[in-house]
């Protein structure tokens, strides 16, 4: 029904390689990469800054998303587009005044994503799913890769996908923690058509290729 996007996670990526592993996943058959941003207060793990973003941008002609696991995210909205981030994802958590920052967003260029942590009903996006082109609902607590996927989002996922058919919207649903060749197709029937994975890829064995079949044929495409 939607087309499945793979989305590698640079967090689990070999660092001392970074541009490499970029261009090997996008030969690999990647989508889009996603760009772990964490700040050390939002989340328990500092990873990455625009620098980041920029060194991604200038290592593939992806999609760059940056997902900005930190607090107050609209004092940096600005430097993250001018890195080149395609999308930009806060978090409903950490915005205080999530529709200006939305507005933020897009009046720098770029896409506007919205995240949910697993505690975070889906309810919370009442009033935003209209204005973003992707919504993330995070599978795991934030902060670290390699983490085992929460069941109990998966009610979530359904839950969001119900919200945007219901008002009638083109909007993404992503996925983003322990997705794998078995949480991937349970992620998928639950309504998420964009599949965001670290360990899975970079240490899944085999090969990033290997990695990205294998969930792209759990996913059913
Ligand atoms: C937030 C991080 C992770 C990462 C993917 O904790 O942003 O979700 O993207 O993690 P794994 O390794 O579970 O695919």
């Amino acid at each position: 029904m939607f087309k499945i996007e793979i989305v590698p996670s640079i967090l689990s990526a070999d660092m001392t390689r970074l541009g490499e592993q970029v261009k090997e996943a996008e030969a690999a058959g990647a989508d889009r990469v996603q760009v772990d941003v964490m700040d050390g207060r939002f989340v328990p793990n500092i990873t990455f800054g625009p620098l980041v973003v920029g060194a991604v941008r200038r290592s593939t002609r992806l999609p760059v998303e940056a997902h900005l696991m930190i607090v107050e995210p609209e004092r940096y909205v600005d430097e993250f587009a001018a890195a080149g981030a395609d999308v930009i994802i806060v978090h409903q958590e950490a915005a205080l005044h999530l529709h200006r920052t939305i507005q933020q967003i897009h009046q720098s260029g770029t896409k506007a994503g919205v995240a949910i942590n697993p505690s975070t009903p889906a309810a919370m996006l009442e009033d935003v799913i209209g204005d973003v082109e992707h919504v993330l609902v995070m599978t795991v607590n934030p902060g670290f890769g390699g983490q085992k996927f929460i069941e109990s989002t998966l009610h979530k996922i359904a839950r969001v996908r119900q919200m945007i058919a219901e008002r009638g919207l083109v909007c993404d649903v992503e996925v983003d923690g322990g997705i794998n060749p078995t949480t991937a197709p349970r992620a998928v029937e639950a309504g998420a058509n964009l599949l965001v994975a670290g360990d899975s890829i970079f240490n899944g064995g085999g090969g990033l290729e290997a990695a990205i079949r294998r969930l792209r044929e759990g996913a059913g495409q």
